[in-house]
């Protein structure tokens, strides 16, 4: 996915262990459709060295601010006028000092201090550095610059302690960095999710469910949480991992998902039901393994499960709620049915047998004034579509 289609990023390597990591971040970047300048300080070459990244990023590398291959001899200039954004990655706990200070005595330094874009930074130390006093002085004073601190992350650190202090994974940079460049239409909202199949027991051992994969769900709290919010995922058993920046909850059953939507609800601005509940289960749920036994068929009695997203859509001071509808047939008819069923202001339709489990997606929007399809897309893209589709419904219901 080209995430990073036309952006320019000058990516700045510290000294510390964790530059191990930009060579694949930078991959990753590029991988986005990013193109990459990386600027290292002479501490950063000790740790890997500038050949790695050149034939990483597949541009020259600069470390030295007396750097005659610029024509100008300007290097801190032009490499900061042409970037949509500069990411600090490792930051060490002495280049974030510098940068409090304003100082410029290295080319990384004074490209920062010279710079026109905005600055990101991804702390990398040992946990005790990181907790003292003068670091926290100078994480809070660059937050107040308007620098964005990302992370750091906790865990093991290559000097053996665990605690805060570990850089970012290039993964979580990554989705950071294609998070910063999305418009931040959710800012300040809460946003709760649901996604994924339900799982209703027979016995111990045997389960209905359905065929969800819980990807467009994922993709929508990924999108949301792009978009400035705050988000919830409720989620039933997937093989999916988490996107960054995103508070999960797993539950297996529909009345499970149930509880713990209503346990969240409170608070939320935005209600996105995306997950295949279950519409029944069974009632006889036996304590022990069913045996065949030469007996009969078992008979499995089933019966009905709360509809979440009709029972949250009734809330007295109920969310702006979105349903989703995967139909095998007559879509138009059965989408706006159901989004008035449920009393909703929109629902997300499409045909199951398309989508199920796949990469892409088609769907069409359904609300007060019809279908509106959306072109076919990576879930990805189709999800932040509908995040914006949200946003502006939601402004112009504002009284
Ligand atoms: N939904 C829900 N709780 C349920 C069933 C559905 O919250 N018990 C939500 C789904 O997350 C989805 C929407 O309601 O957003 C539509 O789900 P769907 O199963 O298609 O609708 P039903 O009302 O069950 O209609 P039918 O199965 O007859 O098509």
């Amino acid at each position: 996915m080209q995430d990073l289609h036309d952006k320019r990023i000058v990516l700045g390597l510290s000294g510390g262990i964790a530059c191990y990591k930009s060579a694949e971040l930078v991959r990753r970047l590029i991988e986005h459709g990013a193109t990459v300048d990386v600027v290292m300080t002479e501490a950063a070459t000790r740790f890997i060295t500038p050949v790695t990244m050149q034939a990483l990023s597949g541009r020259p590398v600069f470390v030295d601010v007396w750097d005659a291959r610029v024509p100008n001899n300007m290097a801190h200039i032009d490499l900061s006028r042409g970037a949509d954004a500069i990411l600090i990655a490792p930051a060490s706990a002495d280049f974030m000092a510098k940068l409090v200070q304003g100082r410029a005595d290295d080319l990384l330094s004074t490209l920062c201090l010279a710079r026109a874009c905005p600055l990101l930074v991804a702390p990398a130390m040992n946990r005790e550095m990181w907790l003292q006093a003068p670091t926290q002085r100078n994480v809070a004073q660059l937050e107040q610059d308007g620098v964005n601190i990302l992370g750091p992350g906790t865990g093991s650190q290559a000097c053996g302690e665990t605690g805060d202090g570990r850089m970012f994974e290039p993964a979580q940079l990554l989705a950071e960095m294609i998070g910063f460049f999305q418009p931040k239409s959710l800012k300040d909202k809460h946003v709760l999710i649901t996604a994924g199949p339900t799982i209703e027991p027979i016995d111990p051992v045997r389960v209905i469910s359905n065929r969800s994969s819980g990807k467009t769900g994922y993709a929508l709290a990924k999108a949301a949480w792009e978009a400035g919010a705050t988000v919830t995922l409720i989620s039933g058993p997937t093989a999916l991992t988490t996107p960054h920046g995103v508070t999960r909850i797993d539950v297996e059953t529909a009345r499970q998902m149930h509880d713990a939507v209503m346990a969240s609800i409170k608070g939320k601005d935005i209600f996105i039901a995306v997950a295949a509940v279950a519409d029944w289960r069974v009632e006889n749920v036996s304590a022990d393994k069913i045996k065949k036994n030469g007996k009969d068929t078992p008979t499995l009695n089933f019966v009905p499960n709360p509809d979440i997203l009709a029972e949250v859509a009734k809330l007295p001071d109920a969310p702006w709620c979105v349903g989703f509808a995967a139909e095998t047939e007559r879509l138009s008819e059965f989408a706006h049915e159901k989004r008035l069923r449920k009393g909703i202001p929109m629902l997300i339709g499409n045909l199951a047998q398309h989508v199920m489990d796949a990469d892409h997606t088609t769907v069409s929007i359904f609300d007060e004034y019809g279908e509106h399809p959306l072109p076919p897309n990576a879930k990805q893209d189709v999800a932040r579509q509908i995040i914006q589709a949200v946003t502006t419904r939601m402004s112009a219901h504002r009284p």
